[in-house]
């Protein structure tokens, strides 16, 4: 199988990864945080080093500001639902991930949160000047940006929308983000910052990454409450990080196959890595764009994206396509929608969606012929 599905899930893992999940599984008999013998406290430090490691890869000050979650849906809720309160006022742009959009639409039904979309141009990137006349009218409590769609791989203009936030406190989605481009929340000032485990840095799923600048934390309220092996004798979650947001048992495995994962981008170069997608990329749509029955959506200008190309031909359903890719060719691609209905609508391509090829580390120059191939094939 051809798999340019990447912005899913990445695949192949590297073999250090899985090597590591293994390696926890296998040799870390112990709950990290729970007990003081040898196996528990191996176990707290496999997640005392991939803390450290996380922190340093995006730019963190201080290591016990990197919260572990299930994933960047887990992040993002966090944030949304333990920060907003009746009467708050949110802009999120017009390219936001259901895992943004559904928990802010569930507080604007719940807790009469105020919710603005500002709109985004046809190849998905936020219009600045709209956004800025939008955050002076509203003054948000939140500000939701969505780094990289993972409808087109665009690339917001983070710096130019930091410029103009007021006095709102950001989020910021890099699920699509984190292993592609460089990520400073410090430099950056950002306040929060969420991403999965299992796309861009190689971990496997379920382990995922909230970043709270210090301080901000306060104004987080918990929205999962439980064990976590510290002030046990409290029936009140601590009030330190990272054991406020992290109650229950970690997914100690997930967490080390994420820190072997950052260690692979690491020894491996992001620049490397995003050299070699890029090319990818690039290649695709050279192959593919004179064909006159194939639309290209996202920037035209492939410095603002990610390798991600989202296409529809003519007269066909996404998934008709994506299904012929699959059944003719083995080519594995995402048809739809991508849960995120907004970014459809702001590029034109809803409800039927489009056809998603997004390009790794690990896909080949051949593999990317004949995936292009193939889609010309059913084009013609
Ligand atoms: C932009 C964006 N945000 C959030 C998510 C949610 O990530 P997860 O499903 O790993 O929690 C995704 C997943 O596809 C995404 O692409």
């Amino acid at each position: 199988m051809i798999y340019l599905d990447q912005a899913a899930t990445s695949f192949p893992k590297p073999s250090e990864v899985i090597e590591a999940v293994g390696q926890a599984l296998r040799n870390t008999p112990g709950s990290p945080g729970r007990s003081a013998h040898q196996g528990a406290l191996a176990a707290s430090h496999i997640i005392f080093e991939a803390r450290e490691k996380i922190a340093s890869f995006i730019g963190a000050e201080d290591s016990t500001q990197v919260i572990f979650t299930s994933g960047a849906t887990e992040s993002l809720n966090l944030v949304i639902m333990g920060l907003l309160n009746p009467g708050d006022r949110v802009i999120a742009t017009h390219v936001e991930h259901n895992s943004v959009a559904r928990p802010l639409e569930y507080l604007r039904k719940t807790r009469e949160v105020k919710v603005v979309y500002a709109p985004c141009n046809e190849e998905g990137l936020v219009e600045l000047e709209t956004l800025e006349r939008l955050i002076k009218e509203h003054k948000p409590r939140l500000l939701c940006v969505n780094l990289v769609s993972n409808v087109t791989g665009a690339i917001q203009p983070l710096a130019e929308i930091l410029k103009i936030k007021g006095k709102s406190l950001v989020l910021v989605d890099a699920a699509q983000a984190v292993g592609h481009i460089p990520v400073d929340v410090t430099r950056w000032d950002i306040d929060f910052l969420a991403f999965s485990g299992h796309k861009g840095v190689f971990g496997p799923p379920g382990v995922g990454v909230l970043y709270i600048k210090p301080g901000r934390e306060s104004e987080l309220s918990p929205i999962k409450l439980g064990g976590t092996g510290s002030r046990s004798e409290s029936l009140e979650a601590p009030e330190f990080l990272p054991d406020r947001f992290e109650p229950g048992t970690p997914n100690l495995c997930g967490i080390a196959g994420l820190s072997a994962g950052i260690d692979f981008i690491e020894e491996t170069s992001l620049m490397k890595i995003h050299r070699h997608t890029t090319a990818l990329a690039d290649l695709f749509l050279e192959k593919i764009k004179d064909h006159p029955k194939i639309k290209i959506y996202g920037p035209k200008e492939r410095i603002k994206a990610i390798p991600i190309v989202s296409i529809n031909i003519e007269g066909l359903s996404p998934s008709e396509v994506a299904l012929r890719l699959d059944k003719e060719f083995q080519v594995a691609v995402r048809p739809g929608l991508h849960c995120a209905p907004l970014a459809h609508k702001a590029i034109g391509t809803f409800p039927q969606g489009t056809v998603r090829f997004s390009f790794g580390y690990f896909n080949r120059v051949s593999e990317v012929e004949k995936a292009a191939e193939a889609l010309l094939k059913i084009a013609a």
